[in-house]
C-alpha cells in the first residue's frame, strides 16, 4: 500500500460520535441581512445565485429521497447508526434551501412546489445524474441490500461522484465568492454547515469503498466504470444552460472542472482504484 493509501480514514462509529457533537438547526441560521442583499445584486449575478440555489434546492431533495436503500444494506450497527445520521442531514439540508427560498427569495410554498419551481432552470445534465444514475442505482440496492456490487455502484455514484465531485466543487467556489463579495451571511453559514456535514458524508464513502475494494479487487471496476459513466454529465451540470457563466463569479474557464476531477482523483487514491 502507498503512502497516501496506508492513511488512516475514519470509521462509520467516529464519523457517527462526531454527528453527535456536530448539531445545528436548518431554522436557526440567521438570515436577516440577506433579503436586503438578495435585492441588492445585479442581475447577472442573482440569476445566476439563483440556477446555483436550484440545483441545490433539487439535489437535496433527491439525495435525502434516493438513499434510505443504503440504510438498509448496512453490514452492522455502527454503519447503520452513522447512515442514519447521513438521512437526517440530508433532510436538514433539504429544508435549508426550502427556508431560504421561502425567506429570502420571497416565494412561500411547500417543499414539492419549491423542487417543482427549481426544476425549471436545471438541464438534462442534471437530470440524467440525479434523475436516472442515482434513481436506478438507488431502485437496485433496495431490491437487492445483500449485493455488494450494488451497493458500491451507489456509493460510488452518490459519495464520490454526487457529494465528492459535484457538490465538493459547487461548495468551494460558491463560499469563495460570497466570502470575498461580502455578501448573504445566512446563507454562507447555512451552506459552511452543509459543507461540514458533507465532509464527514464523503469521508463515509471514501472509508466503505476503500474495505469493500480491498476484500474484493474486481469491485474497483464497478467504480472506475460509474465514473468513467457519469464524468461527462458532471463536467455540463456544473455549468448553467444558456448564457450564465461563472466567470460572473470570478471563475476561470475550465477551473471548476479542474478542481472536481483532482479532489475525485485523490480521493479515488484513498480507496485504491487508479482513473485510467
Ligand atoms: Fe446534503
Ligand atoms: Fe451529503
Amino acid at each position: 500500500m502507498s503512502g497516501v493509501a496506508a492513511q488512516r480514514l475514519r470509521s462509520p462509529q467516529e464519523l457517527y460520535a462526531q454527528w453527535e457533537r456536530s448539531h445545528w438547526s436548518a431554522h436557526e441560521v440567521d438570515l436577516s441581512r440577506d433579503g436586503a442583499d438578495w435585492a441588492a445584486l445585479d442581475d447577472g449575478e442573482r440569476e445566476l445565485l439563483y440556477w446555483v440555489l436550484s440545483s441545490l434546492m433539487v439535489a437535496e431533495e433527491r439525495i435525502s429521497t434516493q438513499f434510505c436503500g443504503l440504510v438498509l444494506a448496512q453490514d452492522d450497527e455502527e454503519e447503520g447508526s452513522f447512515l442514519s445520521t447521513q438521512l437526517v442531514d440530508e433532510v436538514r439540508h433539504m429544508q435549508f434551501y426550502a427556508r431560504y427560498r421561502d425567506q429570502v427569495i420571497a416565494d412561500p410554498a411547500a417543499i414539492g412546489e419549491h423542487v417543482a419551481r427549481a426544476r425549471e432552470v436545471l438541464g438534462a445534465p442534471f437530470r440524467r445524474i440525479f434523475d436516472e444514475a442515482l434513481v436506478d442505482a438507488h431502485d437496485r440496492l433496495r431490491r437487492s441490500p445483500g449485493d455488494r456490487e450494488a451497493k458500491v455502484d451507489f456509493v460510488t455514484t452518490y459519495h464520490m461522484v454526487i457529494e465528492g465531485t459535484l457538490g465538493l466543487t459547487a461548495s468551494h467556489f460558491l463560499l469563495d465568492f460570497l466570502g470575498r463579495r461580502g455578501v448573504l451571511p445566512g446563507f454562507v453559514e447555512g451552506y459552511g454547515l452543509i459543507a461540514a456535514d458533507e465532509q464527514r458524508h464523503i469521508a463515509y464513502g471514501t472509508e466503505f469503498l476503500r474495505r469493500a475494494v480491498a476484500e474484493r479487487p474486481e469491485l474497483g471496476d464497478v467504480v472506475r466504470q460509474r465514473i468513467a459513466d457519469l464524468l461527462p454529465a458532471v463536467a455540463e451540470a456544473v455549468s448553467p444552460p444558456g448564457n450564465g457563466a461563472w466567470d460572473l463569479l470570478g471563475v476561470e474557464d475550465g477551473e471548476l472542472a479542474r478542481f472536481g476531477l483532482d479532489a475525485l482523483t485523490r480521493r479515488l487514491k484513498l480507496v485504491g482504484v487508479a482513473l485510467r
